[in-house]
C-alpha cells in the first residue's frame, strides 16, 4: 500500500534540488567528473633470483614475487591489459646486501638483469627502475649509515652509478625513492652526460616516514634489517607545505613527473599538488593500504572487490595523473572489460 507520507515544505529550495542529476544511470555517467582507465595504472612488481620461482609475501596475500622468466610473462599479460608501465623492486639475495650497497650498480644485479630481459622481450611497456639504497644494504636504510647518521651526498654518488647502470639496462624512467636532498639533479646530469637524455625521472618527491610500507619491506626484504626509522630523511606527515617544497625543488632539479606516497592518506597532498603545479603526478598506493583492503575484504568487513575500485577512483578525484597500485593488472582488466 502506497503510503501518504506529509510533505515539508521545500520551497526554500528555489527549485535547486542535487539529487536530479543522480536519478537514473544515464545521468550519473553522463556528469561524472573522472575517469578511471587502465592506462592510468603502473604495476609495481617484485623481482627475485632463480628460473619459474614465486613466492609468497606473508602480508601481502595475492601478491608474489617473481623471478625474470615469470616476469616477462607478467608484462605480456600488463601490456594485453593496457597497463603503461611496470615498476621494479628487486630482493637482493642475502650475501650480496653490504654496508656500502655496491650491489646496486652492479651491472650484472637482479634488477639491472630483470631490466634488460623484460625491455627485450615486451618492448612496448615502459619499466620503471626502482632506485634506492634500501634494496641492497645491509641495514636497510635508503642511504649509507655512518654513526648512526643517513649520508646525503655520500648516498647520492652510490645512487647515480645505480641509476646509470638501470639506464644501461634499459629503464626508461628512473625512480628514486630514497628522499636525499640533489638526487635528482645529480641523476640528471648523469644521465645527460651518458647519452640517456631520453630516460625520464620520476621522482618520489612527497613521500612519508609512513607504517604503511610495512608489508613492502617484508617483500624485499629489508624490514627485519632496519633498525630505527626513516625520520631523518622521508617526510613528517604532520606537514603539507613541506610536500610542496620537496616537489617543486625536484622539478627546479629536473624531474619530469613526481609522486606523492602514501596514498589514501595523503589526497589532500594530492590535490594540494594538483592545484600549485602542472607536471604529472603519481600516486602509490602503498603495500600497507593494499594489505587494509584485503584483510578487511577477507575478515568480511568489507566488499573487497567495491573497496579496490572506490580507493582507485579516489586518487583521480584527487587530481593525480596516474596510480601505482599492486591491483593493477586485476583492475586493469575488470576495467577493460
Ligand atoms: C624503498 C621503497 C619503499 C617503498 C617503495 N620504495 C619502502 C621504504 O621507503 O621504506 C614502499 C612501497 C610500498 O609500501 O608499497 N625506498
Amino acid at each position: 500500500m502506497t503510503q501518504n507520507w506529509p510533505k515539508h515544505d521545500m520551497s526554500f529550495l528555489s527549485g535547486r534540488r542535487l539529487r536530479r542529476l543522480r536519478q537514473s544511470a544515464w545521468s550519473r555517467a553522463m556528469v561524472r567528473e573522472t575517469e578511471l582507465l587502465p592506462r592510468d595504472l603502473i604495476w609495481p612488481l617484485f623481482v627475485i633470483e632463480g628460473q619459474n620461482e614465486k613466492t609468497q609475501i606473508r602480508t601481502m596475500p595475492g601478491v608474489e614475487r617473481l623471478s625474470i622468466d615469470l616476469m616477462v610473462d607478467a608484462a605480456r599479460q600488463a601490456r594485453d591489459a593496457g597497463i603503461p608501465a611496470l615498476a621494479i623492486f628487486p630482493n637482493t639475495p642475502d650475501d650480496l646486501r653490504s654496508e656500502n650497497g655496491a650491489e646496486a650498480y652492479n651491472p650484472d644485479n637482479l634488477m639491472c638483469r630483470a631490466l634488460s630481459t623484460i625491455k627485450q622481450a615486451v618492448p612496448e611497456i615502459g619499466l620503471i627502475a626502482d632506485v634506492a639504497l634500501d634494496e641492497y644494504s645491509s641495514d636497510g636504510q635508503d642511504g649509507l649509515v655512518r654513526d648512526g647518521e643517513i649520508l646525503n651526498d655520500e648516498t647520492v654518488a652510490v645512487m647515480v652509478k645505480s641509476a646509470l647502470a638501470q639506464a644501461r639496462a634499459g629503464a626508461d624512467i628512473i625512480a628514486p625513492s630514497d628522499m636525499m636532498d640533489g638526487r635528482v639533479a645529480a641523476i640528471r646530469a648523469a644521465l645527460d652526460a651518458e647519452g640517456f637524455e631520453h630516460v625520464q625521472i620520476m621522482s618520489y618527491s612527497a613521500k612519508y616516514a609512513s607504517c604503511f610500507y610495512g608489508p613492502f619491506r617484508e617483500a624485499v626484504g629489508s624490514g627485519s634489517r632496519l633498525k630505527g626509522d626513516k625520520r631523518t630523511y622521508q617526510m613528517d606527515y604532520a606537514n603539507s607545505d613541506e610536500a610542496l617544497r620537496e616537489i617543486e625543488q625536484d622539478i627546479v632539479e629536473g624531474a619530469d613527473s613526481v609522486m606523492v606516497k602514501p596514498g589514501m592518506p595523503y589526497l589532500d597532498v594530492i590535490r594540494r599538488a594538483r592545484d600549485a603545479f602542472s607536471v604529472p603526478i603519481y600516486a602509490y598506493q602503498v603495500s600497507g593500504e593494499y594489505a587494509m583492503i584485503e584483510m578487511a575484504g577477507a575478515a568480511g568487513a568489507i566488499n573487497r572487490d567495491a573497496a579496490v575500485l572506490e580507493s582507485l577512483w579516489a586518487f583521480k578525484r584527487a587530481g593525480a595523473n596516474g596510480i601505482l597500485t599492486y591491483y593493477a593488472l586485476e583492475m586493469a582488466r575488470r576495467l577493460g572489460n
